[in-house]
């Protein structure tokens, strides 16, 4: 029996390599970034199945050059990067990994409020430049959490992680979603609120919503505007959920206190950019998930996910299950 042809676009860690290799013909690409577009299309033409991360585009054009593609096997709970309604048209499963990233993306939300809070980059720079002379009464002086109102924008897997995390620092929590979760609110007792009353009342901002045309600026001028001269705002979702030239402009104007943010737009963002040189912005390159456990358990599941999709089976995870009874294949 012939074995299925797989594309996987970086190298990912080996406890999901490993099961790929026992079962596939397996074409990798070795480079630490992400292949180019044309390289890619060029790659898929005849295989199987694509394993690929945040950073490729899968778009139309991409499976149209793939008359064999049956399954795409994102190793990322979000998939913005992925054209889902050409897949299902075209019956190509899409599998993604929920749920095994949410403990680390939600310990590294509260790992930038807490540093934003307590200033901690500006504080080991300041260290490090042999700035500290004595103690000082007035120096780098931060903001409490424990007691703080945090505003969560999207309770879901994560947002209700970062949630249980406020709780055991005292914080007072509110959340804006589209739909009101009344289980999180009897177990954690987070307040439902409109954006513009959230975005008023909390200290903290973190957001933890898909890219989709709905979230897309979904922080912009007017919503930095309602926020605290002194409220941080955390992004681990997607950079253009927030209008970034907007939050320049405000962190600048001292329209709000702090960002800290863990996605961009563009990523990476180019070393000149404007928010690296405001003392009241954390950058980090998109590594909420990169703890260990996490990103091999991303990789068994997307595994799990390409594996199945192969055998003509739904992906445990699935985007799509309607492009399995329109296959074209
Ligand atoms: C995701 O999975 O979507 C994160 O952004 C990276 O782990």
């Amino acid at each position: 029996m012939t074995r299925p042809r797989v594309y996987i676009t970086r190298r990912i860690p080996d406890a999901g390599l490993d099961p790929i290799r026992e079962a596939c013909d397996v074409i990798l690409w070795g480079g630490d970034e992400p292949p180019p577009y044309e390289t890619l299309v060029d790659h898929v033409r005849d295989v199987d199945g694509l394993l690929c991360l945040l950073t490729d585009r899968i778009d139309d054009a991409l499976m149209a050059a793939a008359p064999r593609l049956r399954v795409i096997s994102q190793m990322a709970v979000g998939y913005d990067n992925i054209d889902v309604a050409a897949a299902t048209r075209r019956g190509i499963v899409v599998g993604y990994t929920p749920d095994v990233l949410t403990e680390a993306t939600a310990d590294m939300a509260f790992a930038l409020l807490m540093a934003a809070a307590r200033r901690l980059v500006e504080a080991v720079d300041y260290a490090r430049a042999g700035r500290w002379r004595t103690w000082g009464p007035l120096t780098l002086l931060g903001h409490d959490v424990h007691g703080a109102t945090l505003g969560i924008v999207g309770l879901g897997r994560i947002g209700r992680a970062v949630a249980r995390r406020a709780r055991g620092f005292d914080m007072r929590v509110l959340y804006y979603d589209c739909a009101r979760d009344e289980a999180a609110e009897r177990e954690f007792g987070p307040a439902c609120l409109d954006l513009d009353t959230l975005l008023a009342e909390s200290d903290f901002v973190t957001l933890h919503v898909p890219l989709t045309p709905a979230t897309r600026h979904l922080i912009g001028r007017e919503q930095l505007r309602r926020m605290k001269p002194t409220a941080v705002l955390i992004n681990t979702s997607r950079g253009p959920v927030v209008d970034q030239e907007a939050l320049v402009e405000a962190l600048r104007a001292g329209e709000i206190g702090y960002a800290a943010l863990d996605v961009t737009d563009p990523e990476p963002l180019p070393p000149d950019h404007p928010l690296f040189a405001l003392p009241n912005a954390i950058i980090t390159p998109h590594i909420a998930s990169a703890s260990v456990t996490a990103r091999a358990q991303m990789a068994v599941l997307a595994a799990r996910n390409l594996l199945a999709g192969l055998r003509g089976e739904a992906p445990p995870f699935c985007v799509n299950p309607a492009a399995l009874v329109r296959p074209n294949k």
